[in-house]
């Protein structure tokens, strides 16, 4: 029993080992913050002065350093965390894209995948899933968690929690997961990274902490805390967060650790004197393990020493730290995850890059394809076409396509597919592929513009391949002006009066804004980055051997100006009736309040509609408390497909203010063309709960609209009573 093997440990150990427990250091690469010089780590770890370490990598690496740890007095094993974020060797889709796919089973697979090729390598711990809710598209770190609906960002979190931890940690391809950012993390003021976040409590609870409670409820292992503070208490030693909501009301059994050095900069942010007030601020607050802040290794001691902090506070921390080693099996066999063998073997896993593909292709959302109705739309692409011209700054980049947050692999481009060998890969051998890079991606170079005019001149069709770089999104990433950077909108203009048929590829991190494209081009993929095989799965979805299906998880704004857009916005007392009522309502004088491209919006090539809403009473009650909802799909266009129907409601009349839309449900579903399949969604009074001002989980008697759709734009409607 670990909790009994854990005790019994705590009682042989001296207070600066019982510290040493709760420090982590990195080493030196890969760092997303100041890393300090201290050259004397050796000589800690073999003292017994480190718990664990980020950023080391392989089971050369990692045994080097564990064997340092064996030579301390207790033996006690080092945990070796990194930020395995959407895969490993095998690089997956950008989680924000992959959720793209709402495909939940898909989602758990590629997270074990990653971690069976992290474990493969030493590694024991991944910082990951970020279940940040976000509503800020400028926020760099949003390609990184789910979107803005905390209803799919609680399935998404325990889908990649599942994954991560396969059976159980024990198991040799399970990695500790970690939820992360507690909390809040994604409210930061103006979208710029690390900045403060001020929200009700309700809004806290409602919106941002549900993801967190569902990983905990999915048995996350640890969970690491955040950079901002929460209405004026840093998150880090944020009791109420820490300690009142997760290891009391939930019962949280794992580990907290900080982000780097987030207990330090609560001297910077102007909540701690200096590191001494840090260090107790933070262990009060139930932060368990310290970052590389150096805060608890240099003040904990003292902090008991003048009985500013209970000694208990520390067996606490250090507990739930030696649990979750003994749970790891490393107190067993320290270097169960350093196999030479194991490592070789995940270093080309090919069904892993099969999976890749597949997620990669399930990610690309097809935001256009003018002429659907009349059947004659561009895409998808005939592979015989006899002349394509791929024209843009991303086609050849190669690890571009693997996004950022690729840490164990950055510059492994030979193992990334790129756009343009994917599109040969796919193409008949009569084609002729034409090809010029016509800008880059960020500056105002237009010399490449007539090499690239000339080169669409004389093509049958031109595919674009435009957006961020990579590295313009994700930690440290945030951004004021979303439209494409540099002369790409210019680029896309020029080619565009040539008059060939263009399709556009759109990679990005983040919901970008480019009106005039969706204005004037007819055929647009959003393609995120999409890891190792994002050339093959982009090929596959321009000529069909795919039909896309994937949704967008966050609302795309048509201006910079109207974030936050998001599609659960309260209701407010002067709602505007229509896109054209500015009639002293909440609205824009220049601009309409809808975004560009809803949240849950995305294209087929073919066409499904929905019908026939029925509900099996219009009455839902603690007796009767099951409400079954039904509606007909049906696939009326020419190619096989998925479509993911949604389902929406509307709580009319609250205690408190209510969303517009609130989405409680959704199913993806295959189906052939031609054919019709009735799906079937059901609710609960549970469904319906909300916390009040009290911040009280309730139900509330009252009236219901339901709505179900292909997006939150979904328009067809019934409704319902909640009678309690
Ligand atoms: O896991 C990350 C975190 O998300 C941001 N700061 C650094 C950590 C470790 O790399």
């Amino acid at each position: 029993n670990p909790a009994a093997q854990a005790d019994l440990l705590i009682r042989q150990m001296t207070l600066d080992e019982k510290i040493g427990q709760l420090n982590q250091y990195t080493s030196d690469r890969n760092a997303t913050g100041k890393i300090t010089a201290d050259g004397d780590k050796a000589n800690q770890i073999r003292q017994g002065k480190v718990g664990s370490m980020l950023n080391v990598i392989g089971v050369e690496e990692t045994r080097k350093l564990q064997e340092l740890a064996l030579q301390s007095r207790l033996k006690i094993p080092m945990i070796f965390g990194l930020d395995v974020i959407h895969g490993f060797r095998t690089t997956f889709p950008i989680p924000l894209g992959e959720t793209a796919t709402w495909d939940l089973e898909l989602m758990e697979k590629t997270a074990h995948a990653a971690a069976t090729e992290a474990a493969a390598y030493g590694i024991h711990w991944t910082f990951a899933p970020m279940v940040d809710i976000s509503r800020d598209p400028r926020w760099g770190r949003v390609m990184e968690g789910a979107g803005e609906d905390t209803y799919l960002g609680c399935l998404v979190a325990k889908a990649r929690v599942n994954g991560f931890q396969g059976n159980g940690l024990g198991n040799i391809d399970a990695i500790m997961a970690c939820a992360k950012h507690f909390a809040a993390y994604g409210a930061g003021v103006g979208g710029r990274d690390y900045n403060s976040v001020d929200m009700s409590l309700r809004q806290l609870n409602e919106t941002y902490l549900p993801p967190f409670k569902a990983a905990a409820e999915a048995n996350v292992a640890t969970f690491m805390n955040s950079f901002n503070d929460i209405n004026g208490i840093p998150a880090t030693a944020n009791k109420y967060i820490q300690r009142d909501k997760l290891k009391k009301e939930w019962n949280y059994k794992g580990f907290v650790v900080s982000d780097w050095g987030s207990i330090g900069e609560m001297v910077a942010h102007g909540y701690a004197k200096n590191s001494y007030d840090a260090a107790m601020k933070a262990i009060i607050a139930g932060s368990d393990m310290d970052m590389e802040s150096r805060c608890y290794k240099d003040n904990l001691k003292q902090l008991v020493l003048d009985k500013k902090i209970d000694i208990k506070l520390i067996d606490e921390a250090v507990k739930r730290i030696l649990i979750k080693k003994f749970e790891l099996g490393l107190f067993e066999d320290p270097f169960r995850f350093c196999n030479q063998e194991r490592e070789n073997k995940q270093t080309n896993n090919l069904a892993n890059r099969e999976l890749a593909r597949e997620a990669g292709k399930k990610s690309i959302v097809l935001l256009k394809n003018d002429n659907l109705s009349t059947g004659k739309p561009l895409l998808p692409l005939s592979k015989q076409i006899k002349k394509v011209a791929l024209i843009g700054p991303l086609f050849k980049a190669t690890t571009a396509n693997h996004g950022f947050w690729s840490v164990a692999f950055p510059d492994d481009s030979s193992r990334i597919i790129s756009q343009y060998q994917g599109i040969k890969n796919k193409l008949d051998k009569s084609s002729e592929i034409l090809y010029s890079h016509g800008c880059n991606i960020n500056d105002n170079d237009k010399s490449g513009f007539e090499e690239a005019v000339a080169t669409a001149k004389s093509a049958d069709v031109v595919i674009l391949s435009l957006g961020e770089a990579a590295n313009m999104s994700g930690e440290a990433k945030s951004r004021s002006n979303l439209h494409l950077p540099g002369v790409q909108e210019e680029l896309l203009k020029e080619i565009h009066k040539t008059g060939k048929p263009i399709v556009l590829l759109i990679n990005a991190g983040r919901p970008l804004i480019f009106n005039w494209a969706g204005d004037n081009i007819p055929s647009i993929l959003y393609t995120w980055w999409l890891g190792t095989e994002a050339g093959n799965s982009i090929a596959d979805v321009l000529f069909g051997d795919y039909n896309p299906a994937a949704k967008l998880p966050m609302s795309f704004p048509r201006t910079e100006g109207q974030i936050p857009v998001y599609y659960n916005h309260y209701s407010t007392g002067r709602p505007a009736k229509d896109e054209n009522d500015k009639n002293y309502v909440s609205a824009y004088i220049d601009l309409q309040n809808s975004p560009r491209y809803p949240f849950g919006y995305g294209l087929s090539y073919t066409k499904f509609d929905i019908d026939n809403l029925k509900l099996s009473s219009t009455e839902l009650s603690n007796q009767k408390n099951k409400l079954t909802v039904t509606v007909d799909l049906t696939n009326s266009g020419n190619y096989d497909g998925e479509e993911v129907v949604q389902l929406y409601i509307r709580d009319l009349f609250g205690c408190v203010v209510r969303p517009v839309k609130e989405l409680k449900g959704f199913q993806k579903v295959m189906l052939k063309k031609g054919e019709t399949r009735q799906i079937t969604f059901t609710l609960t009074p549970e469904d319906l709960k909300f916390f009040n001002n009290e911040i009280e989980y309730i139900n509330e008697a009252g009236d219901y609209e339901l709505f179900v759709g292909s997006s939150s734009d979904a328009s067809l409607k019934a409704n319902f009573k909640l009678i309690l």
